[in-house]
């Protein structure tokens, strides 16, 4: 018995070529392929290959060639069936059951795939031979579209005078022909008549090329009727499991890393036309996590890119808020917001490819980012409405699937979160409370260190101590051993310091060759200056505070060194990147 096409279609989908064949031999990319030492055969230099584009793996030294079920029976000695059901586990899927009806429903497919397609060339020409069709061929040269675009995305026009319904029932009966969804029962003209009647068509392919459906677009704008239509769900049309343009889209998944989701098929062609064709666009429903997984199959980075208007913007944050869960190691997911109520068609016809990525590389943020800033901007000033963006973010980051990019999803919300509310988190805020503030004794000093960032008066602390007691930090010096300054001036006073007053043995300020404002904003800022005036004979408290500074100074290294490794590890959520900031954040502990 046959499996239907769909069912192994599916599998083909969910795995490629590479993951399968990785899984026994070691494979390893080269351009567009992956080579690798053959499994027919013992060999030292590899003959072995493998395209996941093209579907199909090749040994030049013994001519097998094939595609994953293939592999699989030949190097697992199994039967087809056997293979298959191996395979459908290894993506995930339920084992196939066979029944009359998937005879019938294979019987139908066919007859189904073979009306859309006629339907899909029949309309093409139409629009190239029929008389009628003046009004769409202006209409698509107005929007700049030339004979290249319709031929690549193989665009209809639908005549109002045709009666199509006639022809097609030569060759199919009335039940497939209604099944296709492509004509409706008119009660007026008591006859079924197309659904798509003066409208341009962009037939929809499924992941292998063949037709499932249609959007038409009206080319009359005065017409009081909905601008696109799109094909109605059928058993082999399902909405939420196809994208627009994915068919040709994959294909370049061997050379680009990244592909562009937009809402409009003439976003797909104008950013084609324009040499983006790494783009697919989703059917006029919300995006599903289905359409992620199976973008993911191709491609790690897929950048949404939805019109710049309000209703885009709601529609993308929607899909971020649905497709969060499927987030992946290795996996990226970005939002692309435009400006001026632009969408990528017009941005793209505008400005140009170079611009246009330009914008992309530029402004694309990472999906966690994107709902935390809209959550963000809907949060007052007030505990209540902090409390409900609090609770929400948590929620979204728990619902993750993923372990490890839920863990990291929710730390980089909390992070942000605890930027919120500085009382409670921050840790110079505790010296704060265990030092006075002398530097609110006066209002213009207060507005000077609002500027300043908190290293950097934690860095004029560490000089004060060096500056006031040069004598007892030289007797012990071993302290100051591997303190890392981070602003500039303080880095250049330090050095100059050490190297004055050999090691601190004879500090004199006025010999320092720095600008004298370094020596006085030390002076002025640092805020352990009156706890040390207070005891300025009491080395072993000073000793005390100084290794504390010299504390919070190094974990600030650490804080930085981590905050920087989670910002790569939001882009390439590797488990090397996490287990380095794992062991980062335990030396932090112990300091
Ligand atoms: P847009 O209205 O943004 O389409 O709808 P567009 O591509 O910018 O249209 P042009 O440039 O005016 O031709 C985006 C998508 O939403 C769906 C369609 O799938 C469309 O491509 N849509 C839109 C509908 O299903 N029905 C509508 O009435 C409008
Ligand atoms: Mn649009």
């Amino acid at each position: 018995m046959k499996y239907p096409k769909e069912y192994l279609d599916e599998i083909k989908t969910r795995l490629k070529v590479s993951t399968v064949v990785s899984k026994t031999v070691k494979l390893k990319k080269k351009g567009k392929e992956y080579v690798g030492l053959s499994p027919f055969k013992t060999e030292k230099t590899p003959s072995f290959t493998v395209n996941d584009e093209k579907e199909f793996y090749h040994c030049f030294s013994t001519s097998e060639h094939g595609n994953i079920f293939d592999f699989v029976m030949k190097t697992q000695n199994l039967r087809f069936g056997e293979a298959v059901k191996m395979l459908s586990n290894l993506a995930g899927m339920q084992p196939y059951t066979f029944s009359k009806q998937d005879e019938e429903r294979e019987k139908k497919w066919k007859l189904y795939k073979s009306i859309c397609s006629e339907f899909s060339e029949f309309y093409n020409n139409e629009l190239f031979k029929n008389k009628n069709s003046i009004i769409a061929k202006n209409y698509l040269k107005a929007r700049g579209l030339s004979g290249v675009e319709v031929k690549n995305f193989n665009l209809g026009f639908v005549t109002e005078h045709l009666d199509y319904y006639e022809i097609l029932k030569k060759n199919f009966d009335e039940e497939t022909i209604k099944d296709s969804g492509l004509f409706y029962f008119d009660e007026k003209k008591k006859k079924f008549v197309s659904r798509f009647r003066n409208r341009i068509i962009f037939p929809i392919n499924n992941i292998s090329g063949n037709v499932i459906g249609f959007g038409g677009r009206i080319v009359d704008e005065n017409k009081n009727v909905a601008k696109y239509i799109n094909s109605p769900e059928t058993p082999f049309f399902k909405k939420g499991s196809n994208l627009y343009n994915l068919d040709k889209a994959r294909k370049l998944s061997n050379r680009l890393e990244d592909v562009y989701l937009v809402e409009g098929y003439m976003d797909v062609i104008g950013l084609s036309k324009n040499g983006i064709q790494n783009t697919v666009a989703n059917l006029g429903t919300a995006l599903t996590s289905k359409q992620i997984q199976i973008l993911n199959q191709f491609y790690n980075h897929i950048i949404i890119c939805f019109d710049g208007d309000q209703s885009g913007y709601k529609a993308a944050l929607r899909a971020a808020e649905n497709i969060i869960d499927e987030l992946k190691p290795d996996k990226k997911i970005s939002f692309l917001i435009l400006e001026n109520n632009l969408d990528p068609d017009n941005f793209v016809n505008k400005h140009g490819k170079d611009k246009f990525l330009e914008f992309s590389n530029k402004n694309s943020i990472p999906i966690h980012k994107f709902i935390f800033e809209h959550y963000l901007n809907q949060t007052n000033d007030n505990p209540s409405s902090k409390a409900i963006f609090e609770k929400k973010l948590r929620n979204i980051a728990s619902n993750i699937k993923d372990s490890f990019v839920k863990k990291y999803t929710l730390e980089f919300f909390l992070q942000k979160i605890s930027e919120l509310t500085p009382n409670i988190n921050s840790k110079f805020q505790k010296n704060y409370n265990t030092f006075p503030k002398s530097l609110a004794k006066t209002k213009s000093y207060y507005n000077e260190t609002k500027s300043l960032k908190s290293f950097e008066i934690k860095e004029f602390s560490f000089l004060y101590i060096l500056i006031t007691k040069p004598k007892l930090i030289h007797e012990n010096f071993r302290l100051i051993d591997n303190v890392k300054l981070y602003s500039n001036e303080n880095k250049q006073l330090f050095a100059e310091i050490l190297n004055q007053s050999e090691n601190l043995l004879n500090l004199e300020l006025s010999n320092l060759n720095v600008d004298k404002t370094l020596v006085n904003r030390v002076m002025n800022y640092a805020s352990v200056k009156h706890i040390i005036l207070k005891n300025l004979n009491d080395d072993q408290k000073i000793l005390e505070i100084f290794n504390e500074i010299i504390q919070d100074l190094k974990n600030y290294e650490l804080e930085q060194r981590i905050s920087e490794l989670e910002s790569k590890f939001s882009k390439d959520m590797s488990e090397t990147t996490f287990n380095e900031i794992k062991e980062l954040k335990k030396q932090q502990k112990i300091n």
